[in-house]
C-alpha cells in the first residue's frame, strides 16, 4: 500500500498531484484527519462520510455562508432547510424534469454537434477546452435562458466565482478579483431579471420570477443567488464528468468497445466514472455539537470536509474499489442518480444534487453523440494526462485523436 508522508496534508504536492494514492492510508490510519493550517477535519470513510451528511441537523451548511455567499450575492440553496427549502429546491428541479427536460436534452444534442463539427475533418480535439466546458457552459445558459453570445464573458465571472468557493487559501488580490466577476455578474443579470418579470419565458429565471414563497415573490437578490448557484453547480462539474468518462474509456478499451456495441452501457460507464473519480470531492459541514466520529471527537463549531472521493473508494462500500468496472454489481446504475444512490458523487441526504437525473441525461446524450463520431479515439501523442483541483477535481485538458472524418462525413443531432 501506498504511504503517506508523515506529518501528512491534505495541502501538500503529493495529495494534490495524486490524493486517490492516499485515500487507503488516511481511511485506515487517520480516518478523521486534523489539518492545523485550515483548522478543519477530512473524513475519508464512506459510512462516516455518509452519517455526516445523512445528519443536516447535527452538521450543517453553515459553513457556505463564508464559503459561497459571497460570491453567490445572497443565500444559495444548500444553506437552506425546511419549507424555504423544499419550495426553492421544487421550482429549481421543475426547471429540468419532464418536458423541460425533453426540451433540453434536444438543445444539448444541437449544441454538442455545432461544437464537435469544425474538428472532425482535423481528427483532434481537445475534449476539455475545445468542447466540453463551452458546451457545459450552453447548456446551463439554455436553462436559465441567458444570451449564448455572451457565454465568454460569463464563463470568466463563472471561473472566478469557482475559484472563490473551492479555494481553500484565498489570497486578498485573487479575493478581490472573485468578488469583482460575482459583482459583474450580478449587474449583468439584474436587467435580465427585470425584463423576465415583465415578459416571462419558459426558462429558469423566469420560474423563478413568477414563483412565491409564504405569499411573496423572490427578491431580486434571492433569484440571483439561486441562478448564481445552479451556474456554479451546473457547470463545473459537467465538463470534468464528461472528460473523466473518455478518459476511463480510452484506458480500458475492452469496456470502450462494449459500449460501442450496446450504447444502453453508457449509464452503466458514467455511474461507475462518478464512482471512481467524483469530480466534487470536497463537501464542507458544520458541527453544530461535539460528536465522535471513528473514535476521534469533532467540537462543537469544527468545519468538517467530506472527501467523497475517499468514501467512493472504501472496500467496506465497494469491492476492488481502485478497479474501474462498468459492470461492478455493487453500483446499481438505475439507483446511482437517486437518493438511493450506494456512491457518493451527488452527495446524499437533504442537499443531495438537484441536478443528478440532468447531469445524467447530458452526459448521455453527449457521449452517444460522440462516440460514433470519434473512432479509434486515444490519447493525442505526446500528451500527459494530468488531473488538478481538491475541491473539484478533473483534467483541465484531454487532447484526443481520432480518425479524421472525411467531407462527407456529418453529425446530425
Ligand atoms: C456530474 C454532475 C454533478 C455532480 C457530480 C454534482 C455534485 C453535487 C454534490 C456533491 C452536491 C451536494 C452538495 C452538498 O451536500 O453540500 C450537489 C448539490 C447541488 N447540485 Fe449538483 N452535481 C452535478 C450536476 C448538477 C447539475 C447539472 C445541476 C443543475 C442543473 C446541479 C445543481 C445542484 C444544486 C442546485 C445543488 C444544491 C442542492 C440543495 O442544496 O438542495 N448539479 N451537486
Amino acid at each position: 500500500m501506498h504511504t503517506v508522508t508523515q506529518p501528512f496534508s491534505i495541502l501538500s504536492e503529493e495529495f494534490e498531484a495524486d490524493p486517490y494514492r492516499c485515500f487507503a492510508p488516511l481511511r485506515e490510519r487517520s480516518p478523521v484527519h486534523y489539518e492545523p493550517a485550515l483548522d478543519s477535519y477530512f473524513l475519508s470513510r464512506h459510512r462516516d462520510v455518509r452519517r455526516v451528511l445523512g445528519d443536516h441537523a447535527a452538521f450543517t451548511t453553515e459553513t457556505l455562508q463564508e464559503r459561497a455567499e459571497p460570491v453567490m450575492r445572497g443565500p444559495v440553496l444548500a444553506q437552506m432547510t425546511g419549507a424555504e427549502h423544499t419550495a426553492k429546491r421544487k421550482i429549481v428541479v421543475r426547471a429540468f424534469t419532464g418536458q423541460a427536460l425533453q426540451d433540453q436534452i434536444h438543445a444539448i444534442r444541437t449544441d454538442a454537434a455545432e461544437l464537435i463539427a469544425p474538428f472532425l475533418p482535423r481528427g483532434r480535439v481537445d475534449l476539455v477546452k475545445d468542447f466540453g466546458r463551452p458546451l457545459a457552459v450552453f447548456v446551463t445558459l439554455d436553462i436559465l435562458g441567458l444570451d449564448k453570445r455572451d457565454w465568454r464573458q460569463i464563463a470568466d465571472w463563472h471561473s472566478g466565482i469557482i475559484e472563490f468557493i473551492t479555494s481553500l487559501a484565498l489570497t486578498p488580490e485573487r479575493r478581490r478579483h472573485c468578488l469583482e466577476c460575482a459583482e459583474q455578474l450580478e449587474g449583468y443579470l439584474a436587467p435580465v431579471i427585470e425584463r423576465r418579470r415583465r415578459r416571462p419565458g419558459d426558462d429558469l429565471i423566469s420560474r423563478l420570477c413568477a414563483a412565491e414563497f409564504e405569499g411573496t415573490s423572490m427578491s431580486n437578490r434571492d433569484i440571483t443567488a439561486l441562478v448564481i448557484n445552479v451556474l456554479a453547480a451546473a457547470t463545473e462539474p459537467a465538463d470534468k464528468s464528461l472528460a473523466l468518462l473518455f478518459k476511463h474509456l480510452i484506458d480500458h478499451p475492452e469496456q470502450l468497445a462494449q459500449v460501442r456495441r450496446d450504447p444502453a452501457l453508457l449509464p452503466a460507464a458514467i455511474a461507475e466514472t462518478l464512482r471512481h473519480t467524483p469530480p466534487v470531492q470536497l463537501v464542507p459541514r458544520h458541527a453544530e455539537q461535539d460528536t465522535e466520529i471513528s473514535g476521534t471527537i469533532v467540537p462543537k463549531g469544527a468545519t468538517v470536509f467530506c472527501l467523497i472521493g475517499a468514501a467512493n473508494r472504501d472496500p467496506d462500500a465497494f469491492t476492488s474499489p481502485d478497479t474501474f468496472d462498468i459492470h461492478r454489481p455493487d453500483l446499481g446504475t438505475a439507483r446511482s442518480f437517486t437518493a438511493a444512490a450506494q456512491h457518493l458523487a451527488f452527495g446524499t441526504g437533504l442537499h443531495q444534487c438537484v441536478g443528478a437525473a440532468f447531469a445524467r441525461a447530458e452526459i448521455e446524450t453527449v457521449a452517444a453523440l460522440l462516440l460514433p463520431l470519434l473512432d479509434q479515439v486515444r490519447h493525442s501523442p505526446g500528451s500527459r494526462y494530468r488531473e488538478t483541483g481538491l475541491y473539484t477535481r478533473g483534467p483541465a485538458s484531454l487532447p484526443l485523436d481520432f480518425t479524421p472524418v472525411g467531407e462527407g462525413g456529418t453529425c446530425h443531432p
